[in-house]
């Protein structure tokens, strides 16, 4: 995977086939302390103690359509190629939270990529899931919670492709001016 925002992609999506109905997921850069940390959060079904210790394994998945289940292990790999780490704590019939740290500035680090896509991706293909997405660079913060945009929409729905342009458009504005 060549991006970070694949990777959060990726998890997002493991937290909706878990069956949550709310998303969270944060960026935080701090490139004085040479941090990324990112976390994506949901209320799915979560993992019991067992499998949670076998979740990072690349051969462990509930998918039906092939046999392995690489999203965690890759990006516990991206993580560790910049000197970072995975870490996963879930909670059967809570949910699930995975925090990822790595070095900002590490050579190795793999880019941040297009979050923007990603953010809208999510929502087009999920309108009954909510979304939060907050990035935050060096004491700069942006933030879009889909549950605000809904009630200023009214009957309009979320993923109406006018509605997914102009979200689209705003995070990419937003994120430019905290970069
Ligand atoms: N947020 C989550 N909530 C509940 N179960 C999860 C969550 N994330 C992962 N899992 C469980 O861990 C398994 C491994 O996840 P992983 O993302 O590594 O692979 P996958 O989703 O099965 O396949 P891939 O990501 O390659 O499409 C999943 O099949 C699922 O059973
Ligand atoms: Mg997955």
């Amino acid at each position: 995977m060549q991006d970070l925002s694949l990777h959060i992609l990726d998890v997002a999506e493991n937290g909706i086939a878990a069956g949550a109905d709310l998303v969270q997921m944060t960026v935080e850069e701090d490139t004085k302390e040479d941090r990324l940390t990112i976390t994506i959060e949901d209320n799915g079904r979560g993992m019991s103690p067992d499998f949670l210790a076998r979740a990072l394994d690349p051969f462990v998945t509930t998918r039906t359509t092939r046999r392995v289940g690489l999203g965690l292990s890759l990006f516990q790999q991206s993580a560790q190629g910049a000197e970072g780490d995975l870490k996963v704590d879930s909670t059967p019939g809570l949910g699930t939270k995975v925090i990822v740290r790595m070095r900002h500035g590490h050579i190795d680090r793999k880019p941040m990529g297009d979050m923007a896509e990603t953010v809208t991706t999510l929502i087009q293909g999920n309108p009954d899931v909510d979304f939060v997405y907050v990035h935050r660079r060096n004491g700069r913060e942006f933030s879009l919670d889909t549950r605000e945009i809904r009630s200023e929409l009214e009957e309009i729905a979320i993923n109406n492709p006018e509605v997914i342009g102009l979200i689209q458009d705003n995070l990419r504005s937003s994120l430019e001016e905290i970069a």
